[in-house]
């Protein structure tokens, strides 16, 4: 690699926080430039392990998924980029700890709202250490033809478009990160294309940046563009002065309309604000001009000023413009092409008894809060589940009675309890009520885990799960106390701080009111409380309950005479 050059095409990043995205979203692109080895080789989920699929191609593979940064980096010691998606709150830990790992050079941190004194530990930790980091508050930057950060340059069919997956001639950087798609495309459209792409970042200035591309063989000119507000031109404009620049830069400071404003006008940045005259886009697009910058005298020229000083470079014989290529198609995924109608999939299972897909499941048709409003019993939803049915309650009851007189056959006929109780559900949430939900969120956090009992795939905020609502009903109505279920709503108001979709969920609910059950009945000592969480009872009612769904889909699959089942080999991934 060239002095300066921070990716090529054979780094490997690990990529910390699980987002499926914009993984995906780099192995697509690594596809696209032909890459031999995906540029992501390890993904690091705290308190997960195992694999995760992905794409690469039409190829499906599997990524390891590590519970630690330093088991990550054990495993994939020449894996030297840490890509860091966690949230602003966790990211400077997160990227402290990856900094202090000999194997990582490069720290990208996606998250806004770092904290500012964060940040800067992290930028002299790393500047000490000879480690480079990219962000906080970046999308990050790219390599064309080679390595991309995260969301960097949008879309597939944008990267198609400014024809990123191969190299060009241009070195472009920017204080705006959002703006720079706008210029993949003005400079993919009046040049052979970028070479590398990015955003500045807090740790650097635009000068680092030019300095850095002057010493790319592959670099031949470079673009910038500036904002109002702040000195950072002003550094470009000293090392063009100094003549540390050797080639052709192109730059325009964004911002001119300011002045159209009465009073001082905050841009979407920070610091994009005008703080006096030195700082407005007018004087620095002027300071660049007189440092030898070519900069046209509005946005709109940019791309002209672009255009000719590269045809200027080709005219002299300093770029011959790359051979065009055609990347290879990505394939389309399924629901996608599902949901537009161009393909159709055959399904391998057919369910009549339950549907799970719409605001609340349904038992044959009837939806779960019917059930509990209109005070049907397990003999009910035995016949819906069962006989696709509602028989009338003295059939029902019937059932009932059958269930609680077989309930039990006496201890010489127990089957193997212990197989179905797993030492779960709840332990942390009994002895957790001395602690305030933040500490108990946090503390689980520190251990990796995820609070259990918290969190929905669908269910928001706005959008609550019914069934946590008519359970909650029900236990205010009938309980003499729900403290505990007090405390997950404690807990849920603290986790929805964080993320929307973090609601108290049905697990969740059913066993804070378990406990208060337990303990509000009064008829169990604390011990036998905490024993009956530590043996597992929980997960027996849920075990109970599912044996009825279970055995009704039994019931279902013999009454629509299926065949014997054989999963489609085309649905599993075989891997090492
Ligand atoms: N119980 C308790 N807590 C839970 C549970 C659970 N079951 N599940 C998740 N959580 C917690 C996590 O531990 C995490 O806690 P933390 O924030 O204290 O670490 C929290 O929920 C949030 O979840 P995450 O998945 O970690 O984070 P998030 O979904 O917020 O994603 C990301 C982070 C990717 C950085 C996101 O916030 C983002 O995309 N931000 C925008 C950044 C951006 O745009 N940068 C570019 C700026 S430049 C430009 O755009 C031009």
């Amino acid at each position: 690699m060239a002095t300066g050059q921070i990716f090529s095409k054979t780094t490997q990043a690990l990529f910390y926080n699980y987002k499926q995205l914009p993984i995906q979203r780099m192995l697509d692109f690594d596809f696209l430039c032909g890459r031999e080895t995906p540029s992501v080789a390890g993904i690091i989920n705290p308190g997960s392990d195992g694999f995760q699929k992905l794409f690469f191609g039409q190829e499906e593979i599997a990524i390891p998924v590590h519970p630690t940064i330093e088991a990550a980096c054990n495993a994939h010691p020449t894996a030297d980029v840490f890509i860091n998606f966690a949230s602003f709150r966790s990211a400077a830990a997160s990227s402290m700890a990856a900094l202090k790992q000999p194997t990582i050079r490069v720290v990208a941190i996606i998250a806004e709202g770092v904290p500012e004194s964060d940040t800067k530990q992290l930028i002299s930790y790393a500047k000490a250490n000879n480690k480079v980091i990219i962000g906080p508050a970046t999308v990050g930057g790219i390599q064309a033809g080679a390595f991309k950060i995260g969301d960097t340059a949008g879309t597939i069919d944008n990267i198609i478009q400014c024809k990123l997956y191969r190299p060009g001639s241009v070195g472009f950087v920017s204080k705006s990160g959002g703006m720079s798609n706008e210029m993949y495309n003005t400079i993919a459209r009046v040049t052979d294309g970028i070479a590398i792409g990015g955003d500045v970042f807090p740790g650097s200035t635009l000068s680092d940046h030019i300095l850095r591309f002057n010493n790319i063989p592959q670099v031949k000119m470079m673009v910038v563009l500036g904002e109002l507000g702040g000195r950072d031109e002003y550094s470009l404009v000293e090392a063009l002065k100094q003549g540390k620049v050797q080639k052709p830069v192109v730059a325009w400071v964004s911002g001119t309309c300011a002045r159209l404003f009465k009073s001082e006008v905050q841009f979407g940045h920070a610091g994009a604000k005008s703080g006096g005259e030195l700082e407005s886009a007018q004087a620095k697009n002027q300071a660049l001009r007189d440092a030898g910058a070519v900069v046209p005298t509005s946005y709109e020229a940019l791309e002209g000023a672009i255009k000719d000083t590269f045809e200027k470079l080709v005219e002299d014989g300093k770029i011959s413009p790359v051979t065009e290529i055609t990347p290879p198609p990505i394939p389309e995924d399924l629901k996608t092409a599902i949901k537009s109608g161009k393909v159709r999939a055959p399904t391998h299972i057919i369910s009549t008894i339950s549907d799970d897909r719409g605001e609340e499941p349904c038992y044959a048709g009837v939806p779960m809060s019917t059930i509990i409003e209109q005070g049907f019993g397990v003999g009910d939803v035995i016949s819906l589940l069962w006989f696709k049915r509602s028989l009338p309650r003295y059939c029902t009851q019937f059932i009932e009675m059958c269930i609680m007189l077989c309930a039990d056959h006496g201890p010489c006929v127990s089957g193997a309890h212990n197989s179905i109780v797993t030492a779960r559900a709840g332990k942390d949430l009994v002895s957790s009520l001395g602690l305030t939900p933040y500490e108990f969120v946090e503390g689980m956090k520190k251990k990796g885990i995820r609070v259990p009992g918290i969190g929905h795939r669908i269910k928001s905020r706005d959008n609550r799960d019914k069934r946590v609502q008519l359970l909650q009903k029900y236990a205010h109505t009938h309980f003499p106390s729900v403290k505990y279920m007090e405390y997950a709503v404690q807990v849920e108001t603290y986790t929805l701080s964080k993320a929307n979709n973090l609601v108290l969920n049905v697990d969740g609910a059913i066993g804070s009111l378990f406990l208060d059950l337990l303990s509000g009945s009064g008829m169990f000592s604390k011990q036998e409380i905490d024993e009956i969480v530590e043996i597992g009872y929980l997960n027996g009612l849920f075990v109970l309950a599912r044996s009825i769904g279970l055995i009704g889909h039994t019931f279902d699959q013999k009454r629509l005479k299926q065949p014997l089942y054989r999963h489609p080999w085309e649905d599993v991934l075989y891997t090492k």
